[in-house]
C-alpha cells in the first residue's frame, strides 16, 4: 500500500460528569486526511484545507505523531500528508484530536500495523502535548477506538470502550468565540470538597451503567457536571439559556464539550434531536454571535478507512 486516506471524526470530551476521563466520538464531523509513502525519506505537509494551521512539521499535530511513529518504527520511506479540516480548531470538539487520531491510524496501516489501538492512542496523546501542552487522552481515545470511552487510568494508559445505545444522538452549537483549552483548565479548582467528589464519581458511575443498559432515564439523570461546568460556564456565552433550551426541549441533558466553547446536548433518538437542535438554533439566533450546529450519530468505529492504494 502506498496512499491511505482516511476519516477521524470529531469528539466531545468529558461528557459532563467525566473531566478527562471520558469522550465519545461524532459519526458526521470530523476531518479528512490522505498519508502517502515517498521515496524522499521526509516527513512533509503538502496541503491544509479548511484552517490556517502550522505547515512545519514539530509543530503541525499530524506531522509531530508521524515523526514519532516512525523513531520509534524507522523505515527507508518518507510521507506525504494532506488535510481536509471538516471543522474549525478550537471548537472543544478535539479538533487537535482528530489530526493526531487520524495521523496515528494512518501512519500505522502505512507501517503495515505493527503499533495496538493503545499505542495508537499514546502516540496520538503526544500531538496532544504539541497542540496545547498536556497528554490528554479523552479525545484521542475517543478518536481512535469511536463510541464513548473510559480513561480508566493514565500510568500506564488503560482504555475501556463502552457500548453506544442505539438511539442516542447528539446536537452541538459552536458558538464562534475564542476558548483556549489552557485557558478553560487555568479557572478549575485546585480541590473540591469531598462531597462534591462524591457526587461527580456517583455520576459517572451512573452514566457507564446507564451507557451498559442503554437505560436513558439514568443517563439524563448522570450527565451532570459540578465542578468543572460552573467554574467554565462564564467562558461560553448564554451557555445557561442553550443549556435550558435544550433539556426544555427533550434532551437527556446538555454540557460543555471538552473546554469549550462548543456546547452538546444528548438526545434520545431523532425526533428528540430535531427538536432540541430547533430549540437550540432558536435560543441563540438573537445574540450577536455567529455559530454553527451539528447533529448526528455517534460514532462507534473510531477513526474510518476511507480508500488504501
Ligand atoms: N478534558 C479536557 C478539558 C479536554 O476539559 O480540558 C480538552 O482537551
Amino acid at each position: 500500500m502506498n496512499q491511505i486516506k482516511i476519516f477521524s471524526p470529531a469528539t466531545v470530551a468529558n461528557v459532563s460528569c467525566g473531566f478527562d476521563c471520558l469522550g465519545f466520538a461524532v459519526n458526521d464531523l470530523g476531518d479528512t486526511m490522505t498519508f502517502r509513502k515517498t521515496s524522499s525519506k521526509e516527513v512533509k505537509i503538502i496541503d491544509i484545507k479548511g484552517a490556517n494551521l502550522p505547515y512545519d512539521v514539530d509543530k503541525n499535530v499530524a506531522s509531530a505523531v508521524t515523526l514519532k511513529m516512525l523513531e520509534k518504527y524507522p523505515v527507508d520511506f518518507g510521507i506525504e500528508i494532506s488535510i481536509e479540516k471538516g471543522y474549525s480548531p478550537g471548537s472543544g470538539l478535539g479538533s487537535s484530536a482528530a489530526s493526531a487520531a487520524g495521523a496515528a491510524v494512518a501512519v500505522n496501516e502505512l507501517l503495515d500495523k505493527p503499533f495496538t489501538p493503545l499505542e495508537l492512542t499514546k502516540f496520538a496523546m503526544y500531538g496532544e502535548k504539541v497542540a496545547c501542552g498536556s497528554e490528554i487522552a479523552d479525545n484521542v481515545a475517543a478518536a481512535i477506538y469511536g463510541g464513548f470511552i473510559l480513561v480508566q487510568q493514565y500510568e500506564p494508559l488503560s482504555i475501556v470502550k463502552i457500548p453506544v445505545p442505539k438511539e442516542l444522538m447528539l446536537v452541538a452549537i459552536h458558538p464562534q468565540v475564542k476558548v483556549r483549552t489552557k485557558d478553560a483548565r487555568d479557572v478549575l479548582p485546585e480541590n473540591i470538597p469531598l462531597t462534591d467528589a462524591v457526587t461527580q464519581w456517583a455520576n459517572v458511575g451512573g452514566l457507564i451503567s446507564g451507557l451498559y443498559s442503554a437505560n436513558y432515564d439514568i443517563i439524563a439523570n448522570s450527565l451532570k457536571d459540578i465542578i468543572v461546568e460552573p467554574a467554565r460556564k462564564h467562558l461560553i456565552p448564554h451557555f445557561d439559556k442553550v443549556k435550558n433550551a435544550a433539556i426544555e426541549a427533550g434532551a437527556l441533558s446538555a454540557g460543555i464539550s471538552g473546554s469549550g466553547p462548543t456546547i452538546f446536548a444528548l438526545c434520545k433518538g431523532e425526533e428528540n434531536a430535531k427538536n432540541v437542535f430547533r430549540a437550540i438554533e432558536e435560543s441563540y439566533k438573537d445574540k450577536n454571535i455567529d455559530f454553527t450546529m451539528v447533529y448526528s450519530k455517534i460514532n462507534t468505529q473510531g477513526v474510518k478507512i476511507l480508500e488504501k492504494k
